[in-house]
């Protein structure tokens, strides 16, 4: 056969072959069987050396139109395999339902914070905020507590420098400070917020729990006013059935100061009479002093009590680490 006439027949088994090729893989080597540097088509090419002067250029034209097919078919075959490779091997089912996103909630505390927020405003408080790393002054000095006064003793925290000694609030009451600094009275305040204590963990215990502050400021304030509003909040969170017991207690920022303890029938069924909830009493005359108040003018009562213990109380959870878990199983349920 002479040398044009096999050009035809060989670039057809090569189209052949390279079309056939499954994948990628057998395409390469189908490749370079042919139009590789040992490959049957590139073979042919090197004979064109000798032929005669007369017969090299049609001999040339003719077989390099045949190498470009043969490229331009490669190139095809290629893109057309690595698309296969990347469809799903099963076929799709398009009838079977879709995939549906969890939808998140909110944290149970975060829960009863907005609730407890939400029966506040109802009665004209507003929320306000404080930084969790405070400073002795605002969370000490300011509320009458120096340095060498006992209470310090039951809210040791984490003093993150020295002089002026920054610390991770043990209250919220630091927020009363702040705000009472920063606008004069009347004061109608709540504050939710994060605090820390030098506690170790275990069902009723953990360093970092969550407190909600009240701060009412205005002429005239009673022990009265005290009293209703805690009763009509702690009702509207908890239901009608609440009662509450006001004991005398002692806070150096309150004078008097009371400790409130609360029962309903979730309190019963855990075996208890009372349940303490809250610590309160009337501003004592020397932190309106601190902050520029004149005492003579302005009364207040102000109170703090812990979130996690009515959420507890609300779900009947037993243990409050359950809450810092983020275990989903225990989140879902709420
Ligand atoms: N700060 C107190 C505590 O963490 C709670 C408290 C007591 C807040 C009396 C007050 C208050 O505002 O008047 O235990």
């Amino acid at each position: 056969m002479s040398f044009l006439n096999e050009i035809e027949p060989l670039k057809q088994s090569a189209l052949a072959e390279l079309l056939a090729a499954p994948d990628v893989q057998t395409l390469e080597q189908a490749k370079g069987a042919w139009i590789g540097p040992h490959g049957k088509f590139t073979a042919l090419m090197k004979q064109l050396g000798t032929l005669p002067k007369e017969e090299k250029p049609a001999a040339g034209k003719l077989i390099n139109a045949a190498k470009t097919e043969l490229e331009t078919a490669l190139a095809a075959r290629r893109s057309e395999l690595e698309l296969k490779a990347t469809l799903p091997k099963e076929p799709t089912d398009w009838t079977l339902p879709g995939r549906r996103r969890a939808v998140g909630k909110l944290h149970p505390l975060t829960q009863v914070t907005d609730d407890i927020v939400r029966a506040f405003r109802k009665l004209g408080f507003v929320v306000a905020d404080g930084p969790e790393i405070e400073d002795e002054y605002h969370c000490f000095d300011a509320l009458n507590t120096p340095a060498d006064h006992p209470a310090r003793d039951s809210q040791d925290t984490f003093y993150v420098a020295a002089d002026p000694r920054p610390l991770l609030r043990t209250h919220t009451s630091s927020v009363q400070i702040r705000v009472m600094q920063s606008q004069p009275p009347p004061i109608r305040i709540i504050v939710p917020g994060r605090v820390y204590r030098r506690d170790n963990a275990d069902a009723t215990h953990n360093p970092t729990f969550h407190q909600i502050e009240g701060l009412y400021v205005d002429k005239g304030v009673t022990v009265g006013d005290l009293k209703g509003t805690v009763e009509a909040v702690f009702k509207d969170v908890l239901g009608s059935d609440v009662k509450l017991r006001f004991r005398p207690h002692y806070f150096s920022y309150t004078e008097p100061s009371l400790e409130i303890d609360f029962t309903n029938a979730l309190v019963k069924k855990l075996g208890k009479d009372w349940l303490e909830i809250a610590g309160c009493g009337m501003v004592h005359p020397q932190v309106f002093e601190n902050v520029g108040y004149d005492p003579e003018v302005w009364t207040g009562w102000a109170f703090g009590f812990g979130i996690e213990r009515i959420a507890m109380l609300r779900y009947g959870i037993t243990d409050i680490r359950l809450f810092y878990e983020n275990d989903t199983r225990f989140l879902k349920q709420f």
